[in-house]
């Protein structure tokens, strides 16, 4: 609907309190499962006042749409991503308008399909070096922290195949712990109610200061050591180092270092944080384990998967997806409105205003998931996918904004899942339970122990 006149301006709320607003049922329940309940009783459209800001919440498909692909020039990402910018500036996630555009194109190539495709074989020898470790530890099996063990593993991942790194011939160099300390301060920033002014030596301030300080020197010393050694590369960081700007000059050393900081936040714990959930989930669906393990048998046997083996592992793709339905590592997105527009059944949204779309429910959309709460990877085979609406089901968001690294993501995922199926076996310890923190990502606060042993029949 476009504005008109007669556009309700009063959302649908439940009773607030002066001044805080909603802050207490925000704090004593968490925010998602607090706008959750909101949802339940007021439907797809409402707004909840956090302390002084009033927010907007859609849920249906059709607004999501609306907001990030119809009508998107009355949206920016804007003053929603202020605190994700203090971490990685103008990179690529934060960036608007012309600068974004051509970034965009600038990073595109490394991850299209065709250029990712190459890249399958050193993930799954990642994977090959990760079980080695826990082996040498503990030849029988033993219980691990599989949410840390998948942090690590990512990010030599994203580090092989976007930057030619090998961190563990290297492991002084950068750490999952300063990627983790800046994200959830960032995070906590995010969703807290209230926030402590910059220059205020907080923990959460000390925290991140130092955290950004290791990370530039990182990055930094990444970018220099790949100039000095004077080699075209013909991965990510090279097109990075290959770009120009608009006066057709190198990207200057800032926006190198956004980019690449950007390319290590958005890729190695949302792909983390994925894996370790669908694992967590599987550990209560011995009919998927047993048909996962069928396809991998058929598909590639004992032998490690690649690329080219994807079409025959559709079904781990749908455990996959099924598993990001139901635990979508980023819960919500957001966008701040600069035009005037209508939501929902002609509710007005006003310029500034600030409009979260809240993944993690629209995933649960009675209109559009049967038995939402069921885990049933058939929703992801093909025929069932063409009927879906393509806005009930963001865990990489759609339109221009997407995930440019969703098939990267895809294929390490699925190649992962893979390896680990045929190489050990994965359950529950007894009396564990993880605790979901709705971060930035959908964090496990506790991380996730599970006990892993070697599979009978091991992969050669
Ligand atoms: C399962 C894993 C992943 C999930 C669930 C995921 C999810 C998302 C989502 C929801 C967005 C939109 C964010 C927003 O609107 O603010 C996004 C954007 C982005 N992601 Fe991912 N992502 C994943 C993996 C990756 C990987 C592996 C990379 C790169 C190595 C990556 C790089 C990016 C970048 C650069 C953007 C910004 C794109 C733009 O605005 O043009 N992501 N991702």
């Amino acid at each position: 609907m476009e504005p008109a006149e007669a556009a309700k301006h009063l959302w649908p709320s439940t009773p607030a309190w002066p001044v805080i607003g909603h802050l207490p049922g925000m704090i004593s329940l968490g925010l998602v499962p607090f706008i959750e309940s909101v949802w339940r009783e007021l439907g797809d459209c409402f707004e909840f006042r956090a302390g002084a800001e009033t927010i907007k919440v859609i849920v249906h498909p059709d607004d999501v749409e609306a907001m990030l692909l119809r009508r998107r020039h009355k949206y920016t990402k804007g003053a929603s991503y202020d605190q994700f910018r203090r971490l990685v500036g103008r990179g690529l996630i934060s960036s608007e308008g012309a600068l974004w555009r051509r970034q965009r194109r600038l990073i595109q190539p490394s991850f299209n399909r065709d250029t990712i495709t190459a890249l399958g074989q050193g993930m799954v020898a990642q994977v090959d070096v990760m079980l080695e470790r826990w082996a040498a530890a503990d030849p029988g099996g033993g219980v691990i922290d599989i949410h840390a063990e998948l942090m690590r593993l990512t990010l030599e991942i994203t580090g092989e195949a976007l930057f030619g790194l090998r961190f563990a011939e290297d492991r002084a160099s950068i750490s999952t712990r300063e990627f983790s300390d800046a994200l959830g301060v960032v995070a906590a920033r995010i969703t807290a109610p209230l926030e402590a002014p910059r220059w205020l030596p907080t923990p959460g301030n000390i925290k991140l200061e130092r955290a950004i300080a290791s990370l530039d020197r990182v990055v930094m010393r990444i970018i220099n050591e790949r100039r000095q050694g004077g080699e075209d590369h013909d991965d990510l960081l090279g097109a990075l180092l290959r770009g120009s700007d608009e006066r057709g000059d190198a990207l200057d050393d800032e926006l190198l270092r956004d980019e690449v900081l950007t390319m290590f936040l958005a890729g190695h714990e949302t792909t983390a944080v994925s894996l370790g959930w669908a694992l967590w989930q599987l550990r209560e669906q011995p009919e998927v384990r047993a048909r996962m393990l069928e396809t991998i048998d058929a598909a590639v046997g004992q032998r490690g998967p690649t690329s080219a083996d994807l079409p025959a592992l559709a079904y781990i793709k749908q455990v996959f997806y099924e598993s990001m339905r139901l635990i979508s590592p980023v819960w919500t997105g957001a966008r701040n409105c600069v035009e005037p527009d209508v939501l929902g059944e002609g509710y007005a949204v006003e310029p500034g205003t600030r409009v979260m779309n809240f993944i993690w429910l629209t995933h649960r959309h009675p209109e559009f998931w049967d038995q939402p709460e069921r885990f049933d990877p058939e929703r992801f085979a093909p025929e069932a996918i063409a009927k879906q609406h393509k806005f009930a089901y963001l865990p990489f968001t759609h339109g221009p904004r997407k995930c440019v690294g969703e098939h990267f993501a895809t294929l390490e995922s699925v190649l992962v899942l893979t390896r680990l199926f045929q190489r050990v076996e994965l359950e529950a310890v007894p009396d564990f339970e993880p605790e979901m923190d709705f971060q930035l990502t959908t964090r496990p606060r506790n991380g996730l122990m599970m006990r892993w042993r070697p599979r009978a029949r091991v992969a050669g």
